[in-house]
């Protein structure tokens, strides 16, 4: 299988060395029978710089690169965490991305451009690898009906379909830093391909490997 994880930077960026090495050992088995690429989010650094950039008075466009930054360090250190599994190298383009996976099964990279978040690299990245799976790995352990943080009636939603997932998704603000379950913009690749998709917890490193055999407890995301 071709498999793209959206690995947000809230999990990986928390990790201490041994989370880091748990994570890069449970890749490198994933890797043993499929094609990966792991795109990996800012976290708590990209929101630290981005939100210090808006107040000396950044343009959203250049608070987004500040946060681009942020994901290609997270993406560097998982990187190397792999110990030449991956390449040291961070693919900063889909098609540099697309060539490290003709020498190595693993590929970890960060951000691309302004205006969208890595859920949406990654919904993309599925589509020019032809991914067989898009699994959002997140610190949400699905998608629920409202924010879980915030109300207490929010339902986690099992099963959705794509158009469903980008109806609820678009009524999300597009600001550097903002925070859902899914970017819209990823959201609408993921419904215009019919990407199958997986949203799960990603902070416990079982649900890496759960969210390919349909054992994991998140949102399944299919047409
Ligand atoms: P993230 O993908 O980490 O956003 O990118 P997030 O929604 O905050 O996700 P978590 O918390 O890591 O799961 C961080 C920021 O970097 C910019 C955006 O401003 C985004 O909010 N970014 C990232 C881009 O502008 N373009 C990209 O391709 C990626």
């Amino acid at each position: 299988m071709i498999i793209v994880y959206s690995l947000g930077g809230s999990v990986i960026a928390a990790q201490d060395s041994a989370g880091l090495k748990r994570y890069a050992e449970t890749l490198r088995e994933i890797s043993r029978d499929n094609q990966i690429y792991v795109v990996v989010g800012g976290g708590a650094l990209a929101r630290e710089c981005i939100g210090r950039a808006r107040e000396v008075g950044a343009s959203e466009a250049l608070c987004d690169s500040i946060g681009i930054l942020a994901t290609r360090m997270n993406a560097a250190l998982l990187a190397a965490a792999l110990s030449g599994a991956a390449p040291f190298r961070v693919p900063e383009s889909y098609d540099d991305a697309l060539d490290a996976s003709k020498t190595y099964r693993i590929v970890v990279m960060g951000g691309v451009s302004p205006g969208q978040t890595t859920d949406a690299v990654a919904a993309i990245l599925a589509e020019h690898a032809r991914a067989n799976l898009l699994v959002i790995a997140t610190s949400v352990n699905g998608v629920y009906t409202s924010d879980p943080e915030k109300d207490l009636q929010a339902v986690k939603i099992p099963r959705m379909s794509p158009k469903d997932l980008a109806r609820m998704m678009s009524q999300i603000e597009l600001k550097a830093g903002s925070r859902s379950p899914v970017d819209p913009l990823a959201a609408k690749i993921i419904e215009r391909s019919h990407i199958p998709t997986v949203v799960v917890d990603g902070r416990d490193v079982a649900n890496l490997i759960r969210a390919m055999d349909g054992t994991h407890d998140g949102t399944e995301i299919r047409s």
